[in-house]
């Protein structure tokens, strides 16, 4: 990312926020449950003095990075650009607006407004209040929209984010032939599932996928390997519970959570492990989950990899914000177990999109907003 920074070279506004916005795809993972943030600092000719990013959790903010080795003297009448509005209260770390309205900035650019209701105008006027003049950036709202669609969706409805992940055959197929295990995509592919797999607090499976294909549902990245909590649908916890597979005993029980169908909400806790009861026809019983798991477990996003029959029920259930398909370039047959049992893909799915969107040494890759 340094080399596309030009430290020392003239920026537009509209390139000062495209690089802030790249720059905060740097916190990818790391940071979460908090947006990915970015931040450029311009002088007053509107030449790059500086720029960062937030980087992890808990840690510094976006513009502390980017001002940590700034002077004042160097930013008379220059322009900050931010992806997100500074904050303007004391979480883990002190206010943003504090920060930005101690330098002779004579403008702050923001991407978006921050939807927290801490936050929410507070740290833009802040800032204004301080002379400085504050603008917002309209040119790049759905990227950044795109970009932080995990902390949107929890500041905005206090749920999690749900996305569903399936890797399809050629002839979109889940399985090899007869329905057994089998990699349907190639190591690349893999790689870039790890990666998404990063930007969650919460991996789900079926009971039924745990037990046939053993999955880790771990996620690598630069050789480190973490198990981040597991959310197992299936009907009776107890056929699950003692099974001898990788997600589970890899796992610490608290971080293991079976979800099932019954009348009504409830939360059961034994030996560690804990049972949620939803009602899927009563949206009150649904909300009492979607709170429990966001504000409780302090899921902030929920990857599921489903089977066909649960990839269905997800669908039909319209609880599912992204999906992500990855498409093998083998085709596993007739015998192969389809992704679905009820929807074409090329009718239902593809449909919904023009072009494929990424190519994974030969491996397609589709990405659907519901
Ligand atoms: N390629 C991929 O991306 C991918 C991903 C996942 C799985 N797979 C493959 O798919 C195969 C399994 O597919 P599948 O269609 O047979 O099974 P599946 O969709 O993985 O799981 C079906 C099971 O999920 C549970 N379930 C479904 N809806 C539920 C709900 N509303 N609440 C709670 N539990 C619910 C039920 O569990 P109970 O039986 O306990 O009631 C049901 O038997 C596996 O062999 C695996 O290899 C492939």
């Amino acid at each position: 990312m340094k080399s596309k920074a030009r430290l020392g070279e003239k920026y537009s506004d509209d390139e000062a926020m495209k690089l802030a916005i790249d720059i905060a795809y740097q916190g990818w993972g790391d940071v979460k449950s908090n947006p990915m943030v970015g931040c450029v600092v311009l002088n007053s000719e509107k030449k790059l003095v500086s720029f960062g990013y937030h980087e992890k959790y808990g840690e510094g903010h976006a513009e502390v990075n980017a001002l940590k080795n700034v002077e004042a003297s160097q930013v008379e009448g220059g322009s900050i650009f931010v992806t997100l509005e500074p904050c303007s209260h004391y979480g883990k770390t002190p206010p943003c607006a504090e920060l930005v309205r101690q330098f002779p900035f004579s403008r702050l650019v923001i991407g978006l407004m921050d939807p927290n209701p801490l936050v929410n105008g507070k740290g833009a006027m802040l800032v204004s209040e301080k002379g400085i003049l504050v603008e917002t950036h309209s040119k790049y709202l759905q990227e950044l929209e795109y970009q932080n669609s995990i902390f949107l969706t929890n500041m905005k409805e206090k749920r999690p984010f749900w996305a569903v992940k399936q890797g399809l055959s050629k002839d979109y197929k889940i399985t090899g032939p007869e329905g057994k295990t089998a990699r349907v995509t190639n190591e690349h592919s893999r790689k870039e599932v790890y990666r998404l797999r990063h930007a969650f607090s919460c991996m789900s499976v079926s009971g039924k996928t745990l037990l046939q294909d053993s999955p880790k549902l771990s996620v690598v990245r630069e050789d480190q390997e973490y198990y981040p909590d597991l959310l197992v649908f299936c009907t009776d916890p107890n056929k699950y519970l003692a099974l001898d597979v990788p997600a589970l005993t890899q796992r610490q029980a608290e971080q293991v959570c079976f979800l099932s169908p019954a009348k009504e909400f409830k939360v059961i806790k034994d030996n560690g492990f804990e049972f949620v009861q939803v009602n899927w026809q009563d949206q009150d019983s649904i909300l009492q989950m979607q709170q429990y798991f966001y504000s409780t477990r302090k899921w902030s996003s929920i990857f599921v990899e489903p089977g066909a029959e649960l990839f269905d029920f997800l669908w039909q259930q319209k609880v599912i914000d992204r999906y992500y398909f990855f498409i093998g370039q083998n085709s596993q047959g007739s015998t192969a177990k389809s992704f679905s049992k009820h929807l074409n893909f090329e009718q239902d799915i593809l449909r919904k999109l023009s072009v494929p969107q990424k190519n994974f040494s030969g491996d397609y890759f589709f990405e659907i907003d519901a």
